[in-house]
């Protein structure tokens, strides 16, 4: 068979991914994107309440600058984030939300026709530019009309599997094209890895199913660093049962969270106003403090609180969460606009990821990354609402930029025939596979692993609760990585696709908890009750996991700071 192959090849047909093809098409790059589902299905377009961008439309928020979301970010990071990372982010992401408002992007609006801009968590103005709450869905059918106009070659359904590297440098991926049922190999010089989140090793999350980590794992399996695993953020609201987001926006627009008593309690745990749009990881702490403490509302999926919008005017649900307001009434019988929305805790980002610096270059030559499956690092342990959006095109334009300027400057030629050589070995891998028992065994050990996770690395973590986890998981992965696949043929074999899912979702689950054993500090997301304070002096530095078929290792690597000294995190 003949091998095809691309100067670059992008993995991921999300925002990061798609902004990176469009920067590379631009630079008249031979680029192509590989993504397991069709782009406009990717899990940007789940993306509800916005993206922050220091613009000062609103009338709340003429004094903003990007300094001052730069410091929001890295307070919000407790002070994990590189500071000159975020600077990047605050200010290309200026030029990249005008950008995408001039390629068509339908940003609700204010009076005067400016972007509208509202109110998220932890920022000190309004800053977070929306599209009602359906954000993410306008900036990606934007960005695909763009890389279509582009000329953006798209291999979508494929499942990108195996990294081939000659000589320690990119030769390209072995894909399975799940439509034909076919592995084929596809060689390029350099590769920008996008393919998102891995949230479904929580059982309660706000991602979809396609969020594995499979696109993190085939880097990190071939020797690319991951970095700061440990921090896994958990969104507050989301509806109990399903998982599905309820945007921060709800907060944003005056929304306030309520406990079994009708108290608006998260004026007991910051002083700000309102109190309800603290970060992520103190709301959720806070929320899961009135469970404990026998102050939810028990329902059939278990505990959970109150999401109160009744007193705002019809007006504001319908124009700005209507979307939020369809979702409730499908999904918990409920109109948000006459009663309260049940809401609990649920993952929802993965702060960690593929190492990269600015430029989105890994430490091996040709690899890159960019978007939730990357560690730049601008949201080091906690991220703010609004700031992922930013950071794909920001720093997926970045990627594609740094990809391009790569084979420039590496004519390094094609090797079609190592590349179908990974083909045939991975075809031997399947074969192996297929005399392996599988079937319902991958899914029982995929809520195995979800359990293991959401029990000892999830909002509250100890010692003992982590090592165990911990031992767990490592049984967990003989167990996952001697399972085979029952049906035998490769067209849409979800079975085969799980299988390969869950081999990532345990090494990155291992990975992570590892991190979170060693960290004897509690930053940002990560909340340990056995060691409840950050501590600088020894822990302000970033986790670094190498893969080792006998676990990951792990290092430190330094965190940049540029203006803003670490101090006590207070709002
Ligand atoms: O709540 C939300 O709309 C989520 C936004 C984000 O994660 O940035």
């Amino acid at each position: 068979m003949q091998a095809v192959h691309h100067d670059v090849i992008v993995i991921g047909g999300g925002l990061a991914g798609l902004r990176a093809a469009v920067e590379l098409a631009d630079s008249g790059i031979n680029s192509a994107v590989v993504s397991r589902v069709h782009p406009l299905r990717s899990h940007s377009v789940a993306a509800e309440g916005g993206i922050n961008a220091a613009l000062g439309n609103a009338e709340e928020s003429a004094s903003d600058s990007p300094e001052i979301h730069a410091y929001d970010t890295v307070k919000g990071s407790d002070y994990l984030a590189d500071q000159d990372a975020v600077e990047i982010l605050v200010r290309e992401g200026i030029d990249r939300v005008y950008e995408m408002e001039h390629w068509g992007t339908p940003f609700s609006r204010t009076d005067d026709g400016r972007i509208a801009q509202r109110a998220f968590g932890g920022g000190t103005y309004h800053r977070t530019c929306y599209s009602a709450d359906k954000t993410g869905h306008a900036l990606l059918t934007t960005l695909y009309e763009r890389s279509i106009k582009e000329g953006v070659v798209v291999y979508e359904e494929h499942l990108v599997v195996r990294l081939v590297l000659k000589n320690g440098r990119t030769a390209g991926v072995v894909a399975l094209d799940l439509l034909r049922g076919k592995l084929v190999g596809i060689g390029a010089r350099a590769l920008v890895f996008a393919g998102g989140g891995f949230g479904r090793t929580y059982r309660h999350t706000t991602n979809a199913h396609i969020n594995t980590g499979l696109g993190t794992a085939v880097p990190y399996w071939a020797g690319v660093p991951l970095k700061d695993m440990e921090f896994v953020q958990f969104h507050p609201t989301s509806l109990p049962g399903t998982s599905i987001l309820i945007t921060e926006g709800v907060r944003g627009e005056g929304g306030i969270l309520r406990n079994a008593s009708g108290e608006r309690f998260m004026s007991r745990y910051v002083k700000m106003q309102p109190p309800d749009l603290a970060p992520r990881d103190i709301v959720t702490r806070s929320m899961m403090t009135e469970i404990e403490e026998g102050r939810g509302f028990n329902g059939p999926w278990g505990p959970y609180l109150n999401l109160d919008v009744t007193h705002l005017p019809k007006r504001i649900i319908e124009e700005r969460l209507g979307g939020i307001r369809e979702l409730s009434q499908s999904f918990a019988d409920i109109d948000p606009e006459r009663k309260p929305i049940p809401v609990i805790p649920a993952q929802h980002y993965s702060m960690g990821g593929i190492s990269t610096d600015n430029n989105g270059a890994t430490p091996v030559p040709g690899v890159f990354a960019a978007g939730e499956s990357a560690c730049v690092s601008v949201h080091g342990a906690n991220r703010l609402g609004g700031n992922s959006l930013l950071e794909t095109l920001v720093f997926g334009r970045r990627a594609g930029i740094s990809a391009a300027s790569y084979v420039k400057k590496n004519d390094i030629p094609f090797d079609d025939a190592l590349v179908e050589q990974e083909v045939s070995a991975f075809g031997d891998y399947v074969q192996g596979l297929f005399s392996r028992e599988g079937g319902k065994k991958i899914f029982d050990l995929e809520s195995e692993l979800q359990a293991i996770m959401e029990e000892g690395v999830g909002i509250f973590r100890n010692r003992d609760g982590l090592s165990n986890a911990l031992e767990r998981l490592k049984d967990l992965r003989k167990r996952v990585w001697n399972t085979g696949v029952s049906v035998h043929a490769l067209r849409y074999n979800l079975e085969f696709v799980r299988a390969m899912d869950l081999r990532a979702m345990t090494d990155l689950a291992i990975a992570g908890t590892k991190g979170a054993l060693l960290r004897n500090e509690s930053r940002g997301a990560h909340f340990r009750r056995d060691f409840r304070e950050r501590n600088d002096e020894e822990w302000m530095k970033h986790t670094v996991a190498t893969f080792t078929p006998e676990g990951p290792l792990i290092s430190y690597d330094p965190v940049r700071v540029t203006k803003f000294e670490p101090t006590r995190r207070v709002y």
